[in-house]
């Protein structure tokens, strides 16, 4: 048994120069383990609640409070406990808070405690956090979603849409899939620069997309796609998040771009227009959180050929994808960890998913540091696919290469999932 010594918070900043919470765990052998929290810009109404101190330096968002939370209470509470009792801890953490929503001590804070708690037990056991997590069971690294065009909420609304992304389903390895992403990236700035519409990158790094109709980024990253010498829809495919709560109200959808408004049957029209026309696979929150009814129908219609994925929808919470799944609303979920706040309940979540049948894809937020957390959750998991943002920028990217350390380590054979575990059922 190894006991947790102390455990220290500071406050650090994100890849939008914003306050996050890195909390650091020292145990009595003089292991440590470390993690930091992450921050979404596009949050789902029922999520873990951001603990921000409010007032005015950095428009309120300085996270001293949380901080002071984990290097007072939290600290207190944890000390002395077993660093390998992750369920003891983060239920400690959970007790010590006592809101629904985590909104005393905050997401945050607790994201970024259980996180080191669980690194402090992996450096603790001699062992790369990924196969810690595998407890001897055999498992893959993930299939990548990568951003080429970034929108809504990350690129001030420049098109509706969030998340431009490609799959690269012909991918035969990690490495391979970020080779073909890279190629699309490349070629996507290319010819936005040709015709003038290159206008610097989105929050997670994706081209900023300078887009007159929503039509004209699918169709952009479909001639990308081709540029880079790949067949759409076979070596490379497309998955948007469409992040629908964002510009949902009052029972309508309202598309800025193409100013129109829509009602939930009429945008589903739309979207499955798209899934006709374009070679997408996967498609996120393609209704808002709250239409649960437009999200059953979209199901019903879609769900045998695109994978649909609740991210505001289900907030990586493990009540709500057993509801969704009983109602037959969407078939995969996003696993966002401070969605919930603590590494056991983001644990239930995907064991609850793969129970249900429902895919896993583990995700980064808008907001990233250079932790890497993520890549160890969706490999040792075996969750099957990974999210990250885009194919630029340093917090992006230290997942992407941390995806090829695993692959390429010597010590372990680690094979890829590939494009099978978008066709269904996961789990060990
Ligand atoms: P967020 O968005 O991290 O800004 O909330 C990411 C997503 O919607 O998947
Ligand atoms: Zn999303």
């Amino acid at each position: 048994m190894s006991r947790i010594k102390n455990i220290v918070a500071r406050r650090i900043w994100d890849s939008r120069g914003m306050p996050t919470v890195e909390v650091e765990v020292l145990l009595e052998n003089g292991t440590t383990g470390r993690g930091i929290a992450p921050a979404g810009a596009s949050r789902g109404a029922n999520e873990g609640w951001e603990l921000r101190d409010g007032g005015t330096s950095f428009g309120g968002k300085d996270v001293l409070n949380a901080v002071a939370g984990v290097n007072t209470d939290i600290a207190q509470a944890l000390k002395g406990m077993d660093v390998t009792d992750q369920q003891a801890a983060d239920l400690r953490l959970i007790e010590l808070d006592g809101t629904p929503n985590k909104s005393r001590l905050g997401a945050n804070a607790l994201i970024a405690t259980s996180m080191a708690v669980l690194h402090a037990a992996a450096n603790n056991a001699h062992m790369p956090l990924w196969r810690y997590l595998a407890r001897g069971n055999s498992v893959q690294l993930p299939i990548p979603q990568i951003q080429i065009f970034g929108g809504g909420a990350h690129a001030g609304r420049r098109v509706d849409v969030q998340d431009f992304m490609v799959i690269a389903t012909g991918a035969a390895s990690f490495q391979q899939a970020l080779e073909m992403t890279a190629e699309v990236y490349r070629h996507a700035g290319l010819i936005m620069q040709r015709r003038g519409t290159l206008m610097g990158v989105a929050d997670e790094g994706g081209w900023w997309p300078a887009f007159a109709k929503n039509e004209d980024a699918l169709d952009t990253l479909v001639e990308a796609i081709e540029a880079a010498g790949y067949v759409p829809g076979q070596d490379v495919s497309i998955a948007l998040d469409i992040a629908a709560s964002e510009f949902y109200a009052d029972g309508k959808y309202k598309l800025a771009l193409d100013e129109t408004t829509l009602d939930s049957d009429g945008f589903a029209a739309l979207l499955l227009q798209w899934l006709d026309q374009y070679p997408i696979v996967s498609i996120e929150d393609p209704l808002a959180e709250d239409d649960e009814q437009g999200l059953i129908a979209f199901t019903r219609q879609a769900g045998k050929k695109v994978q649909i994925v609740g991210d505001d929808y289900l907030v990586t919470d493990a009540a709500r994808i057993k509801r969704a799944a009983a109602l037959g609303a969407c078939n995969a979920v996003l696993i966002k960890p401070n969605q919930i706040g603590t590494i056991t309940e983001t644990h239930a979540a995907v064991v609850a998913a793969q129970e249900a049948g429902f895919r896993t894809i583990v995700s980064a937020r808008s907001g990233e540091t250079e932790d890497t957390t993520i890549v160890h959750l969706a490999t040792g998991w075996n969750a099957g696919q990974l999210k990250v943002g885009s194919f630029a920028r340093s917090e992006r990217m230290a997942k992407w290469n941390e995806g090829i350390r695993l692959e390429t380590a010597s010590d372990y054979a680690l094979t890829f999932a590939g494009k099978a575990v978008l066709a269904g059922r996961r789990g060990h």
